[in-house]
C-alpha cells in the first residue's frame, strides 16, 4: 500500500530563545532553541518555519527539519547557502527567532514490520536523521546510517551511530553515490531481517533511491525538498506532482502532505 501520511499537528508560532549555536563545519551550524511546545509534539520528519531575523531581508520564513529534540529544546542543523541560512548559521546565543511548527508529516515508522532501518542521507539531508535514529532505537529497531556527500567535507555524521560513508570524489569511504553504497551493503544487512529505508537529500538522489527501492521491493520513505513560503498550505509555493496508486498523477502541497512521501509515489 502506498500512502500519504497526513498529520494533524497542533501548530504553534512561538518566540524561541537561541540557547546555543555551534559551527560544526565551514558552512553548517547546529542551533539549539528553547521551544517547549514544539519539542513536546514534534515527530521525526517534521519541520519548522523560522523567521531568521526581524527585518524584511529575507521577508519570508525558511523551513528546517527538526534535527533533534532534547526535553524542551529543539536542535536545527543549518547549511549556509543564501541570505536566510547565512544569518541563521551566525545566530547569537541569547537572541530570539519566531518559530512556526511542528509542520508537515513525519516518517512512517509503524507501517511495516521491519527489523532494521537504513537511514540514507545526502549533504544537509542528514539533518532529520538524528531525531529519527533516536526514535527508532527507542522502539528497539536496529539503525544503520549511510551518508553521502560530494567530498568528505560535505559529510555530516554529527552524533549518529553505525555510519558508513560515500563520497563522489572518493575522499572518504566508498567512492560513489550513497545509493551505490546501499546496493553494495544491502544483501549483508538483509540477512538480519526485513529492512525499511528512510531517506533525505537532494531530489535527484531521492529519485535514484526510489527506483532502487522499487526494483528491490523495499519499503522506503523519502523526505523531499522544495522552496517553501508559508509552510502551512496557503501560498501554494511548494506544489509537487506525485503518482497515485491508480496510476494517475496528482499535485500535493509538500508542506502539508509532505515532506515525507512513500517512494512508490515519487514521480521519477
Ligand atoms: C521541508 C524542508 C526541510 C529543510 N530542512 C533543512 C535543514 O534541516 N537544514 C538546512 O540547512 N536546510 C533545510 N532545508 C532547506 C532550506 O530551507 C533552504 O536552504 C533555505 O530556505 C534557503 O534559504 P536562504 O535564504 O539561505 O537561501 P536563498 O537566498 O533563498 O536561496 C539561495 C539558493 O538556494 C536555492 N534554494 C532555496 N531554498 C531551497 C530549497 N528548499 N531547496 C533547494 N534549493 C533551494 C535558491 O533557489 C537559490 O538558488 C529544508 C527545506 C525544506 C523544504
Ligand atoms: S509552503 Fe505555502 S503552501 Fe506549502
Amino acid at each position: 500500500m502506498s500512502h500519504i501520511m497526513l498529520e494533524t499537528n497542533t501548530i504553534v508560532d512561538v518566540r524561541a530563545t537561541i540557547v546555543q549555536t555551534i559551527r560544526i563545519s565551514n558552512d553548517v551550524s547546529v542551533i539549539t532553541l528553547n521551544c517547549p511546545s514544539i519539542a513536546a509534539t514534534a515527530k521525526p520528519g517534521n519541520f519548522v518555519n523560522v523567521k531568521v531575523n526581524t527585518t524584511t531581508q529575507p521577508l519570508l520564513r525558511r523551513p528546517f527539519s527538526i534535527h533533534n529534540v532534547q526535553g524542551e529544546l529543539i536542535e536545527i542543523m543549518v547549511k549556509s547557502i543564501g541570505c536566510g541560512t547565512a544569518l541563521f548559521c551566525d545566530s547569537e546565543e541569547g537572541s530570539t527567532v519566531m518559530v512556526l511548527g511542528p509542520l508537515g508529516n513525519c516518517f512512517n515508522i509503524t507501517d511495516h514490520d521491519f527489523k532494521t532501518a537504513i537511514l540514507v542521507s545526502g549533504g544537509i539531508g542528514t539533518a532529520p536523521m538524528l531525531f529519527l535514529e533516536k526514535t527508532l532505537a527507542a522502539q528497539g529497531k536496529k539503525v544503520i546510517n549511510l551518508i553521502g556527500g560530494r567530498t568528505k567535507n560535505d559529510l555530516l555524521a554529527q552524533n549518529l551511530s553505525n555510519c558508513s560513508f560515500a563520497t563522489d570524489d572518493g575522499s572518504m569511504g566508498f567512492n560513489g553515490t550513497v545509493v551505490d553504497l546501499l546496493d553494495r551493503e544491502l544483501l549483508g544487512i538483509e540477512k538480519d531481517g526485513p529492512v525499511k529505508l528512510f531517506a533525505c537529500g537532494p531530489n535527484p538522489m531521492l529519485k535514484v533511491l526510489a527506483n532502487f527501492s522499487r526494483e528491490n521491493r523495499i519499503a522506503c520513505d523519502v523526505s523531499l525538498e522544495s522552496v517553501m513560503g508559508c509552510g502551512i498550505g496557503i501560498c501554494y509555493g511548494c506544489s509537487v506532482e506525485i503518482n497515485t496508486p491508480d496510476g494517475s498523477v496528482r499535485t500535493i502541497l509538500l508542506c502539508r502532505e509532505g515532506p515525507v512521501i512513500d517512494a512508490k509515489l515519487l514521480v521519477v
